[in-house]
C-alpha cells in the first residue's frame, strides 16, 4: 500500500480517456499530469468541451480512463475504487441526484449511509451540516420546493457528509442567482480555509478569484497551463479595462478615436444593450489616472453616457490563452 500520509491529494500521471462516438474518436483527456498538495485549491479552467467534467469524473471513479494513471490520496481510482470513494466527494451542479420526495435532512441521512457513517455518528454530523450550509431552518421540508442555491449547497452537505479529504467541484455556481452564488463561495472558501483540498471547475472566474491560488488550463483535452493564480492574470498583459458607454452608432467614433490614445492597447465594441446604448472596452497596459483624461479630451463631442474602469484579470487572462474561443 502506498504511504498515504506523504502523497498527493491528487496524482495524474499522462491520463488519457478517449470517446469513440460512431466514426469519431475523441480525446477529452490526452496525457494529462499534474498533482495538487493537501490543502491546495485549485481551479480547473477550460471552454465548452475542453474535458473539465471527463476530468471529475475519472478522478470520482464514475468512468474509466483508456490509459495513464490517478489516484486520491495515493489510492489508484481503477485499482482501489473503494478507497478513493471513501476519500473524494464529486459535487456536479444541477437537479439530479437528490431525492426530491425527501427532505434535506433525510437525503443526508441516507447520503451518510451510503458513505458508511455509523447511525449515531450521523445523528451528530446530520444537524452540524445542515447548519453549516444554512439549511438548518428548510431541514424538514422536501427537497423538491428548494431554490436552485438551497439544492447545490444541500449538494455540497451530501457530499461532505462522509468527511471527504478531497472535493471536486464540477461548475458549483451555475445556474444561481448572484446571492445565491455569493453565499456558496463562502461557504466553499470555509472549507478551503479548513484545510480541504479542492477541485474547482468553473465558467465564473469570479469563483477562481475568489477562492484559488493556482490555476490549471486545459484545451482539447491537454494541460495548457499551470501557474499561479496571480501569474494567470498576469498573462493578459493588461492592467486596467475601461468600459465607455454611448449612445446607439457611435461605437465606432469611440474606438477610432481611442486608438490615438496612447497606452491603450486594445479598442474592441462589445456590442448593444437593451437600451440601445453601445458599449466599448478599451484594454489599458499600464493604468495612470490621467489616461482618463486624455480619453475625455478625445471623446469630446461623442455622446458618452458612462465611463468605467476596473482591474483586468481573469477575464482578459483566459481570452489570451483560449484566444478568444468563447467560453
Ligand atoms: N459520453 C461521451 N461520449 C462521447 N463523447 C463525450 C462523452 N462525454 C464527453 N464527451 C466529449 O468529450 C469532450 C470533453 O467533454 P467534457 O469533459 O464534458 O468537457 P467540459 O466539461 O470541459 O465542457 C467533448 O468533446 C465532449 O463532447
Ligand atoms: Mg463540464
Amino acid at each position: 500500500m502506498s504511504n498515504v500520509a506523504t502523497s498527493p491529494a491528487i496524482e495524474l500521471c499522462g491520463l488519457t480517456r478517449i470517446f469513440a462516438a460512431g466514426s469519431d474518436v475523441v480525446r477529452a483527456l490526452d496525457d494529462v499530469t499534474f498533482s495538487v498538495a493537501p490543502g491546495e485549491c485549485v481551479a480547473l479552467l477550460g471552454v465548452n468541451g475542453a474535458g473539465k467534467t471527463t476530468l471529475t469524473k475519472v478522478l470520482s471513479t464514475l468512468l474509466l480512463p483508456t490509459s495513464g494513471k490517478a489516484r486520491i490520496a495515493g489510492f489508484d481510482v481503477v485499482e482501489q475504487p473503494r478507497e478513493v470513494r471513501a476519500r473524494l466527494a464529486a459535487v456536479f451542479g444541477g437537479e439530479r441526484g437528490l431525492y426530491s420526495m425527501l427532505t434535506a435532512r433525510e437525503n443526508l441521512e441516507y447520503f451518510g449511509m451510503l458513505a458508511g457513517v455509523g447511525r449515531r455518528d450521523l445523528r451528530l454530523r446530520v444537524p452540524e451540516l445542515l447548519a453549516e450550509v444554512g439549511l438548518d431552518d428548510a431541514a424538514d421540508r422536501r427537497v423538491e420546493g428548494y431554490s436552485k442555491g438551497m439544492k447545490q449547497r444541500l449538494h455540497i452537505a451530501a457530499g461532505l457528509v462522509g468527511d471527504p479529504e478531497v472535493l471536486l467541484l464540477d461548475e458549483p455556481t451555475v445556474g444561481l442567482d448572484p446571492t445565491e452564488a455569493d453565499r456558496l463561495r463562502g461557504k466553499i472558501a470555509q472549507l478551503v480555509d479548513g484545510g480541504m483540498t479542492v477541485l474547482l471547475t468553473s465558467h465564473y472566474l469570479l469563483d477562481v478569484e475568489r477562492l484559488a491560488a493556482r490555476v490549471l488550463l486545459i484545451d482539447h483535452g491537454r494541460l495548457t497551463h499551470d501557474m499561479s493564480l496571480r501569474a494567470f492574470a498576469a498573462v493578459a498583459g493588461y492592467e486596467a479595462a475601461v468600459i465607455v458607454s454611448v449612445g446607439e452608432g457611435a461605437a465606432d467614433v469611440v474606438v477610432r478615436r481611442a486608438r490615438e490614445v496612447g497606452g491603450i492597447v486594445v479598442a474592441k465594441i462589445d456590442g448593444t444593450d437593451g437600451d440601445g446604448n453601445d458599449h466599448v472596452t478599451l484594454l489599458v497596459e499600464r493604468w495612470q489616472p490621467e489616461l482618463l483624461v486624455v480619453l475625455g479630451q478625445a471623446l469630446t463631442a461623442v455622446p458618452v453616457l458612462d465611463i468605467q474602469v476596473r482591474a483586468a484579470g481573469l477575464e482578459e487572462a483566459f481570452a489570451v490563452l483560449t484566444k478568444g474561443q468563447s467560453v
